[in-house]
């Protein structure tokens, strides 16, 4: 079974896959983590002639080993790096086979990003699309970086997530839209259990539809 849950920026997608992935018991692939270690491997020299080698370059030579400082790498800033790098064609072909393959492992996965029900797993079994207004995403994000010990300037980061929001719409080789088979789930005013709960309700209607079933 492969659910692809895409969604926009501290949407709650990554929380909802990976809560899936347990709750399924599949392997979890949080595809923004590849943009963002492009955009760190780049950090730095945005602006340079050489900046979209730079990044295709990193994104053709990325390793599994860079995806594990989690702490650099989701970082508000490395945010906004990696929907600069997100916007290169050829970065994002140089990822897809990474996250193609994640995708195929045999009993299936769970894939969050922008383009999984769209353009890396258009034949996913589910697909979710997560939506939440912009404040409460703002508002979740700074709690998260606040439990971490992180200062939040909540003004500067409003302003962080509509400026990658606007990329990553705009983005003509993004994918970021919803899917006519994806499954629309709000997560304004639901919590992290009743999010979860509603996920879980729509994978296994659609499976038991795809079965045959009531
Ligand atoms: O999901 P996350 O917010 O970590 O993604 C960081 C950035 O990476 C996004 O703002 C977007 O520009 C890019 N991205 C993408 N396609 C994906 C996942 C992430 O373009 N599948």
């Amino acid at each position: 079974m492969i659910i692809a849950v895409d969604g926009p920026a501290a949407s709650g997608k990554g929380t909802l896959a990976s809560g899936l992935a347990r709750h399924y018991d599949l392997p979890h692939l949080d595809t923004g983590l590849l943009y963002r270690a492009v955009g760190l491997a780049v950090e730095g020299r945005e602006g340079a002639p050489d900046f979209e080698d730079a990044a295709i370059a990193a994104a053709r030579a990325l390793d599994a080993a860079q995806l594990t400082d989690l702490d650099r790498l989701t970082a508000a800033q490395t945010g906004v790096l990696a929907s600069k790098v997100a916007v290169i064609a050829q970065v994002r072909a140089a990822l897809y086979d990474f996250q193609r393959d994640f995708a195929l492992r045999p009993g299936g996965a769970v894939l969050d990003g922008r383009d999984i029900g769209t353009r890396i797993c258009p034949d996913a079994d589910v697909k979710l699309f997560i939506q939440a207004d912009s404040k409460a995403r703002m508002e979740r994000r700074a709690r998260q970086l606040e439990a971490r010990g992180v200062e939040v300037d909540r003004y500067a980061l409003y302003h962080q997530i509509e400026e990658r929001d606007a990329r990553d719409m705009l983005n003509p080789h993004g994918g970021f839209y919803k899917a006519d088979d994806a499954h629309l789930l709000d997560t304004t005013l639901l919590g992290i259990e009743a999010a979860l709960r509603a996920a879980i309700e729509i994978v296994d209607r659609t499976m038991a539809l795809k079965a045959g079933g009531p």
